[in-house]
């Protein structure tokens, strides 16, 4: 599941808001790029060797382009920090091809979008396609102050045309932060809730929302919660050492309980895709062809995650004692 590399051009960055740089990237040979669709994200490789995940922020009607937005995080291990500080305008850099972890649910029911912070990118570009097939929708958008919430602009726009669709929460103005429990606790149980934004919304979220439908509640990290997946048998019931063997190539690795997957797999100069490494990205998904993952992740589907068919290898383990894994 590891995507071939599309070499991108960055045709421009500019300051999307206070702390926040956008970046539009075309491709390398001028021709269009992958279709997406709304809540997709794509890794970027950096050329100092880190691969992070950025959302698409544009209209996924557009093929000329690909456009993210970039916080500076104050703890960066090195991702935001570097596109913050070097100017890669005209830069060619490696992308993957869109992958969506957080799909737009288009059946028509309504929409009631929570972002907080840089939260917004995905759900900016679902609203760009609600706009295109006529969705409602409804955004409550939590932001440090106006001048750190991006695309103010173009949701003011937005709001314009219909108000009461865009509602902001700027914490130096309102005094308190974006208060996800009450919107959740009123938005009607027929609309589809998403939401994205620092782990603290996301508990709060994931708390108030827990009796509502599953297929109704959606969610991305940007990084793990800080409770662990629910999906993770107990240590009991797991095998203390189990193999993982590559198709393809018959390698095969022993794996302590604990151990990472993909660490191990690293150690042993075995190369596969990742970025987070703690479960939220999806970009070292692989396909399992045999055995019994034990899921830890926060990106699969439950579904995706019934089927044993996929797994992530950062942070999930194994419940049988080998598992048969295809890195292509
Ligand atoms: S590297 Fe992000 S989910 Fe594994």
């Amino acid at each position: 599941m590891n995507d071939s590399l599309i070499d991108v051009l960055v045709h421009s960055v500019t300051s999307a808001a206070e702390g926040i740089r956008a970046f539009e990237l075309h491709a390398a040979d001028g021709r269009d790029l992958p279709a997406f669709t709304a809540g997709s994200h794509i890794d970027l490789h950096l050329p100092n060797g880190l691969v992070r995940n950025y959302s698409l922020v544009n209209s996924p009607a557009e093929r000329h382009r690909y456009v993210i937005a970039v916080s500076l995080d104050a703890n960066s291990t090195g991702g935001s920090k570097y596109l913050h500080e070097n100017d890669l305008q005209g830069a060619v850099l490696k992308i993957s091809t869109p992958r969506n972890n957080f799909p737009l649910i288009e059946d028509g029911a309504p929409k009631i979008l929570i972002a907080g912070g840089i939260g917004i990118t995905p759900l900016y570009a679902m609203i760009q396609r609600m706009e295109e097939i006529g969705d409602l929708w409804m955004l409550f958008y939590g932001a440090r102050s106006r001048a750190c919430a991006a695309f103010r602009e173009e949701l003011e726009a937005l709001d314009a045309k219909q108000p009461g669709r865009v509602n902001f929460n700027f914490d130096d103005e309102a005094g308190q932060m974006l208060d996800v429990t009450s919107i959740a606790v009123r938005a009607p149980l027929a609309a589809h809730l998403y939401c994205c934004g620092p782990s603290p919304m996301l508990d709060a979220f994931n708390m108030v929302t827990a009796n509502r439908m599953p297929d109704m509640v959606h969610v991305e990290y940007f990084t793990a919660p800080t409770t662990a997946s629910e999906n993770a048998a107990d240590a009991a019931d797991l095998p203390e050492t189990f193999t993982v063997e590559i198709a393809g190539t018959g390698q095969s690795f022993e794996v302590k309980r604990g151990q990472s997957i993909l660490g191990v797999l690293m150690e042993n100069g075995v190369y596969a895709a990742s970025s987070c490494q703690e479960g939220c990205c999806g970009t070292c998904v692989v396909q399992v062809l045999e055995g019994i993952p034990d899921h830890k992740d926060f990106v699969l589907s439950d579904r995706e995650r019934a089927t044993n068919q996929m797994m992530t290898i950062c942070v999930s383990g194994s419940k049988s004692k080998k598992l048969l894994i295809d890195l292509d």
